[in-house]
């Protein structure tokens, strides 16, 4: 039985290796990297390019820079930080995020966006938001001291 124990175990530990070092697997990356220091030399994380942007009738894009201990959706008009984006009901939305420092988890509670941001990669998921009222965007990994004031809302009209 322990030969049997040992053995599955190293069989898993290939198997995650495979994918993790041969197919280079990454949660939700699709093996976009970025350097983390540097986010702003990609285009999609410009200080004017976070937070949303409207690309089509019904298509969004929301970037998001995430560090500790904050999910930085870009400037309104007036230079404040934006904490609230609105989206109407039934669009297609590609979030795609990154962080400055440690891992983070983004997370828009009651929905099913809910990835993985690692330092060095670029995480996107693309969804269709039908359902109508208020989101929390929060982060379920922990990342610090600061781990639960990393929010925002997110609300589908
Ligand atoms: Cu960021 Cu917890």
């Amino acid at each position: 039985w322990l030969i049997f124990g040992g053995g599955a175990l190293v069989l898993f530990l290939l198997i995650l290796g495979f994918g993790a070092f041969y197919l280079g697997t990454h949660p939700q990356s699709h093996g976009a990297t970025i350097d983390p220091e540097n986010v702003e030399t990609n285009e999609a994380f410009e200080r004017e390019n976070l937070g949303l942007t409207q690309v089509d009738d019904d298509r969004y894009i929301v970037n998001i820079v995430a560090s500790t201990f904050n999910y930085d959706l870009g400037d309104d008009e007036e230079g404040n930080a934006v904490s609230h984006i609105e989206i109407p009901k039934g669009s297609t939305v590609l979030f795609q995020a990154v962080t400055t420092d440690v891992i983070h988890g983004l997370n828009i509670a009651g929905t099913n966006v809910n990835m993985m941001v690692e330092p060095g990669y670029i995480s996107s998921l693309e969804v269709e938001l039908n359902q109508t009222g208020e989101f929390t965007l929060v982060c379920n990994e922990y990342c610090g001291v600061g781990h639960h004031m990393m929010f925002a809302t997110v609300e589908v009209v």
